[in-house]
Parts: C-alpha cells; sequence; structure tokens
C-alpha cells in the first residue's frame, strides 16, 4: 500500500519537483532510486552505497574537514578544488616560486609535497544509532538534561562500537535530534600536493566572478594520498607509498548535455531547510544585513592595501578570499529569499501544518509549537544580533582582536582548569599563531580595526554594548593600542606569553590590547551568551519536534535532512535557467566565454600567455567538443558550502565534473531550494585535462587516470 502511494506520488510529481534534496547514501533504495531512474540514472542504489563491495562511496572522501574529493587513479591521485588545497599551495609559495601565481606540478612523484596538518577522511560505514542513543531520553523532563544523557551516550556508543584500531567511530545528529547515525572513518595524514594550475585558470574571475554564472574558471588542485606498506593511514613519512583506493572514478570524455542526468556526491555542511517563518524574516532583515556592512568595510580596507603591494596580496589573499566568500553569499541569499517570497511561502506552510495539527487531533503535542517559535524568535532577537557582532568583529574580522580572545580564552583555561591545562595551550598557541604571524600586517589591520569598531559600537544593540566602547573616540583608541599592545607583533607576543602562568597573567592584562579584548568578551560572556544559549536550547527543543511533527503529518513529503558535513547525495539534471525576464542562461560554458572577459594585466580577469596560444591555435586535443572547449556547467544537484571538490558524475558514475560553486540567483538554497533556479556549478572535467595536460605539460597524470567514453559504446 505504501508502496503505491509512492509510485504514485511519483507519476504525479512533475520531474522538476523530484529535484532537490541531500539525502543519506545508505538510504537512497525506494523513493531516491525510483526518482533517480526517472531522471536518467542507470545504476542501482547498491553501486552507490556497499558494505559488502566497492561501491562509488568509497572514491569520495572529505578533504581536511571542510571540503570534498575524489580518488580518480588507483596510483592514490586525489582531485579537488583549487580554492581548497589553496592554503596549501599558499604555504609552499613565496614571492621567489609563487606556485599561486605560476601555478604547481610534480613532475615525478619524489617531486609531490607534504603538508602539514592536511588530512582526508574515508566514510566507511554508515550505521542507525538511534535507539541506543536516545534511551532513557524520553523519560527526563529538562531539556539541559537531556542533552546531556545524549552526550554521554554518544560518549558510550562511540567508544564501544566495532572498528579496526586504525579507524575512528563519529556520531552525528539527523533531522535536528530525531536520528543518530554512527560513521565508521579512516582518516589519511599524508597527503601530498601535486599540481594546481595559477590562480589566473584555478581562481579566474575572482571575487568578481564568485557565485556568478556564466563561469569559467577551472577551480581544480590536485593531490596523492600515501598509506604506509599496509595501505593503512600513517603520518608522513618517505617510506610512505601511493594509496590504492578501494574504488576511483573512471573519467568521461564525453561530457554533458542539457537534460543529462548528474549526481554530486560530498561533505554539505550546514543548510536549514525547516526554519519557520519568523526565523527567515530575522536573517533577512537583521542578521544578513549586519554581517554584510561589518564585512563589506573590511574588505574594503584590505583591498586598498593589496592593489599597492604584491606582497601584502600574497599575505591577505587567503584570508580576504574567505571573508569575502560569504559576505557576498549573505548578498545573493537576501535577494534570492526577498525575490522567491520564502518567508510567505513558509508562513503558508505554517497555515498548512498548523490545520494538519488540527485535523490529525495534535494539538496536545504540536498545537503551540509555532506560537512558541514566535515568542522565542523575538526574545532571542537582539542576543542573536549582539552575538553575530562580537563574533564578526572580534572573532572573524579584526586580526587584534582574534588573537587576543584566543589568550582570553587560555586565561579562562587557566581559572578553570589550572597551571597545566594552561601551559599545554600556551606553548601550542606559540607554535600556531607563528603562521598567522607571517601573514599578519599591523597597518592593515589597523585601518580595518578602526573601521570595524565604530561600527561595532554605532550599530550593535545599545543595551548590551560593553562600556569600553559606548564613549570611545575610536581613532584615538585605534592608534593607543596599535602603539602600544604587544599583540602586533609576533616576537613581543612571545615575550608576553614566557613565565609561569601567574606572570604570563599580569603581563598579559596590563597589555593595552588583550585589556580592550576582555573588556569585549567579559561582555559578550557575561551579558550575551548565556541568555543566548537559554533561549536557543528552548529553539532547538522547538525545532526538533517541529521536524518530528513534519516527518509524522507529510509522510509522502520529500523531507531530507539539513546538511551536517556528512556524506550526502543529490542528483538532478544539467539545466539552465532563466535569471530574470527574457534571458535564459545556457547549462554550458566554452573557452570563447572566457577569452570575451579578458582583461589583460588585471588580476582577476588575466589569462595566462599559453592559453591563449592554445585558443588560438584550437590547441584541444581529445578534449574538445565539436571543436570547441568545454569549460563549466550548471545543474540543479543540491549542494552547499563543503560541497566544494565533490564530484558530479553521469548516469553511469563516471566523473564528469567538479563542483565548486552556486549560481548568484540561487544562493538562498541553503534555507528555501528552488528548482527554477537553484544551480550548483561544475568545472568540466575535460577542462582539467586539458589544462593539465596541454597547457602544464603533465600528461603523466592523465595516463594515471581511466579515460571513458560512455556516449561513444
Ligand atoms: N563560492 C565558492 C564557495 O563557496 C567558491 C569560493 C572560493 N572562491 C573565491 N573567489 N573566493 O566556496
Ligand atoms: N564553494 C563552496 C564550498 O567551498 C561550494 C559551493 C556552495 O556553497 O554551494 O564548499
Amino acid at each position: 500500500m505504501k508502496f503505491l502511494k509512492l509510485l504514485l506520488l511519483l507519476f504525479v510529481l512533475p520531474l522538476s519537483a523530484q529535484q532537490g534534496g541531500m539525502w543519506i547514501p545508505s538510504l537512497l533504495s525506494g523513493m531516491n532510486e525510483t526518482e533517480m531512474k526517472n531522471l536518467g540514472m542507470k545504476m542501482s542504489a547498491d553501486d552507490i552505497y556497499s558494505v559488502n563491495h566497492s561501491s562509488l562511496k568509497d572514491a569520495v572522501p572529505q578533504f581536511n574537514g571542510g571540503c570534498t574529493s575524489e580518488m580518480i587513479s588507483p596510483k592514490g591521485l586525489l582531485l579537488t578544488n583549487h580554492h581548497c588545497g589553496f592554503s596549501q599551495i599558499q604555504s609552499h609559495s613565496s614571492v621567489d616560486h609563487d606556485y599561486l601565481t605560476d601555478g604547481f606540478w610534480a613532475m615525478k612523484m619524489e617531486d609531490e609535497l607534504p603538508n602539514k596538518d592536511l588530512v582526508v577522511t574515508f566514510m566507511v560505514s554508515i550505521n542507525d544509532v538511534t535507539a541506543q542513543i536516545l534511551e532513557g531520553v524520553d523519560a527526563i523532563p529538562s531539556e539541559a538534561e537531556k542533552q546531556k544523557k545524549i552526550q554521554e551516550n554518544i560518549t558510550k556508543v562511540t567508544a564501544s562500537f566495532p572498528k579496526e584500531a586504525w579507524q575512528e567511530n563519529k556520531v552525528r545528529t539527523f533531522f535536528e535530534g530525531n536520528q543518530y547515525i554512527l560513521f565508521v572513518t579512516e582518516t589519511f595524514k599524508d597527503v601530498r600536493l601535486v599540481g594546481a594550475p595559477p590562480s589566473l585558470i584555478g581562481k579566474f574571475g575572482s571575487d568578481t566572478d564568485n557565485w556568478v554564472w556564466p563561469r569559467h574558471t577551472g577551480d581544480f588542485s590536485m593531490f596523492r594520498i600515501y598509506a604506509d606498506k599496509n595501505n593503512r593511514p600513517a603520518a608522513y613519512s618517505k617510506d610512505n607509498v601511493p594509496y590504492t583506493p578501494k574504488h576511483f572514478l573512471p573519467v568521461s570524455l564525453d561530457g554533458v548535455q542539457e537534460d543529462d542526468f548528474t549526481m554530486v556526491f560530498g561533505y554539505p555542511g550546514k543548510t536549514q531547510e525547516y526554519l519557520p517563518s519568523f526565523a527567515v524574516d530575522q536573517i533577512v532583515k537583521e542578521l544578513n544585513p549586519a554581517k554584510i556592512e561589518i564585512r563589506d568595510a573590511a574588505l574594503k580596507t584590505q583591498d586598498g592595501f593589496m592593489r599597492k603591494d604584491n606582497a601584502i596580496k600574497i599575505q591577505y589573499a587567503s584570508k580576504y578570499a574567505s571573508v569575502a566568500n560569504y559576505w557576498k553569499k549573505w548578498i545573493g541569499e537576501s535577494q534570492g529569499l526577498k525575490k522567491s517570497n520564502a518567508v510567505k511561502i513558509k508562513q503558508d506552510f505554517e497555515k498548512d501544518f498548523q490545520q494538519k495539527v488540527i485535523a490529525s487531533g495534535k494539538q496536545n503535542e504540536y498545537g503551540n509549537l509555532l506560537t512558541e517559535f514566535e515568542k522565542n524568535y523575538k526574545e532571542i532577537a537582539p542576543y542573536s544580533l549582539s552575538r553575530d557582532y562580537f563574533m564578526e568583529v572580534v572573532t572573524k574580522n579584526t586580526e587584534l582582536l582574534s588573537v587576543g580572545y584566543k589568550l582570553y580564552q587560555l586565561e579562562q583555561v587557566y581559572a578553570t582548569k589550572g597551571e597545566q591545562a594552561f601551559n599545554d595551550r600556551k606553548d601550542n598557541l606559540i607554535k600556531v599563531q607563528a603562521d598567522f604571524y607571517k601573514d599578519f600586517n599591523k597597518n592593515v589591520d589597523e585601518k580595518v580595526f578602526e573601521k570595524l569598531i565604530a561600527i561595532y559600537a554605532e550599530k550593535a544593540p545599545k543595551q548590551f554594548l560593553p562600556t569600553s566602547l559606548t564613549n570611545a573616540d575610536y581613532k584615538k583608541l585605534t592608534t593607543l593600542l596599535y602603539s602600544k599592545s604587544k599583540l602586533v607583533d609576533y616576537a613581543k607576543f612571545k615575550e608576553l606569553l614566557s613565565g609561569d602562568a601567574k606572570s604570563v597573567l599580569k603581563k598579559l592584562n596590563k597589555d593595552k590590547g588583550y585589556a580592550f579584548v576582555k573588556s569585549l568578551a567579559d561582555n559578550y560572556t557575561k551579558n550575551i551568551a548565556p541568555k543566548y544559549d537559554e533561549i536557543n536550547l528552548k529553539i532547538v527543543a522547538l525545532q526538533r519536534t517541529y521536524m518530528k511533527a513534519q516527518l509524522e503529518l507529510y509522510p509522502n513529503s520529500r523531507i531530507f535532512p539539513d546538511a551536517n558535513s556528512t556524506l550526502r547525495v543529490t542528483y538532478g539534471k544539467v539545466k539552465g535557467y532563466a535569471p530574470k525576464d527574457a534571458t535564459y542562461y545556457n547549462a554550458v560554458t566554452y573557452l570563447e566565454g572566457a577569452m570575451e572577459k579578458y582583461i589583460p594585466g588585471d588580476y582577476e580577469f588575466d589569462i595566462p600567455k599559453k592559453l591563449i596560444e592554445l585558443y588560438d591555435a584550437k590547441d584541444y586535443g581529445q578534449y574538445a567538443d565539436n571543436g570547441k572547449l568545454p569549460v563549466c556547467f550548471i545543474g540543479t544537484n543540491h549542494t552547499t558550502g563543503g560541497n566544494s571538490g565533490s564530484p558530479a558524475v553521469d548516469a553511469e558514475g563516471n566523473l564528469i565534473g567538479l563542483n565548486f560553486d552556486r549560481v548568484w540567483e540561487g544562493t538562498m538554497s541553503d534555507i528555501h531550494y528552488d528548482p527554477a533556479i537553484c544551480r550548483n556549478v561544475m568545472v568540466d572535467m575535460r577542462y582539467v585535462l586539458f589544462i593539465i595536460d596541454k597547457f602544464a605539460g603533465a600528461k603523466h597524470l592523465v595516463d594515471e587516470m581511466k579515460l571513458v567514453h560512455p556516449k561513444k559504446k
């Protein structure tokens, strides 16, 4: 009966409504598999995820916690985005050998560059442990005690679930606390840089083109995983050998056409698809605009310095890109939410929900959910806003304050955990801050500080402002801190941290910079965080019940769990879109389009000479499509941050593209996915291969791969 209903549903749903969503790879059989086949997939759910034989999932590890990557050769070759490998490429660069500018290619394995702290994690198995984690939880009335019990259960299950000695167990929650899944994982620690194109290819269009279609970026870089003699994870050693993956992706030379099936496999970080209308309203009206204004000021200031000084440009490139990325995303997201009437759509859904609650006689359980949401969101609003100001200004965008905040946390460690913990953390800080100071420029940060602190003081909710900000003369304050504080220089920073805990804390508290950070942080921890946490805990509980109610009351809806940095599958079609009246964007771009954007000498739109020569000669080798070279394409796959570097595969599981972005009009998909305009952006594998082979002359890497012609069989 249930099956019949499902069939009927899929028959009635138009194809466009069978797209969107980020699904758990072990649970695809049933509705998802049927939809995927409707869209053209030729594989089975078992080819995608299986514990009994190798499957697609064995080729898709998470890259350094925040991105995705894929195995593309039997010898451990790994592909991800240029922007995912950016900090590794940068860390091997200097003004003399600048791999960001010139690219890097290891012509033999000995030349591949090891990377301290870079890890790649494979997901070995997916196991539902909901019953164990929720054991004894229902009976506990208090929400805080509930959470404590859940944490205890997680610790217990994580410690006892069977795994091999070199593996790890991790438990994650799905559907906001309604389901728990344990992942057995394997983490490789010897991952070496193999190749990266020049930024003018890997980051072509840079921040101007970021989040925008049409796109012409070759956003890829290559690494190789090394393992010990038993093919298991090991710390870096020159005796390690290239890893032999359980599965690697064949690469298609036939590419894609509009309406072809595509599937993206990866580790999406965070979405909020089930927020109530009140929350979305607050994001659009208050939170996004505040964060955008702060970053706007920081970015403009840094850009001024970077354009004039190449050393500063190298120092700030990575930081700037990271701040600019979400700044721009939030702008697009706000516009998209407004244009698509997301709040109204949510409100309409809430009306329907309320009626369903009544019709099913569940008023006792779910009848007050929405009014409770409304009340709590109203109450949390000024705390959320103050928290965002604090996080953005202090911990994210002003470097002096962010170092100071780390020291503030160090002082807390002394107070709560004692001298030994203090010393351990202190030694570690001295080590990691070396990299920070290598890329720190006092003059840049001083200007950023002056701007941001003024915004903070003038725009953050007045009732929660610390006294150190209420009547400050920003200019004087800035000059004072940057001329007096020891936090602006690594040697002085180390001097500040030398000695035993008592003397370090004494010196710290005398430092003007530290004292200022402390005034802000104390204010945050006393006046903002506790109340925020208290209300937020209630919202978390409401969200859990709201999710449970939706799963119960809408049993035939396509409800997928919000992203949580675990492995997911999303599928759809290669598809253009209409961003506005009378305009249609094609699904595929070609090298011609890069040439149209070409601005000689520009830092975003210049093109390397060699690439222009290849273009002029139409020397595309086996990578051309009807005489033209494809560069990027878009599809209806539902992706988010963390999906960068994700493989896009065709109906048979061959690699056709590398995911790296979304289109401007669809960036709201983290909150509200609309199949009409939400698109993910991928670089075509033929462009990647062309750059490796024809541009860089690293054909030996292409020879390692398995190239296929699925359409010409
Ligand atoms: N927008 C893409 C993502 O969210 C690419 C970011 C890197 N590129 C850049 N120009 N900043 O991560
Ligand atoms: N560029 C994003 C990332 O770094 C992926 C694109 C997105 O957010 O959709 O993960």
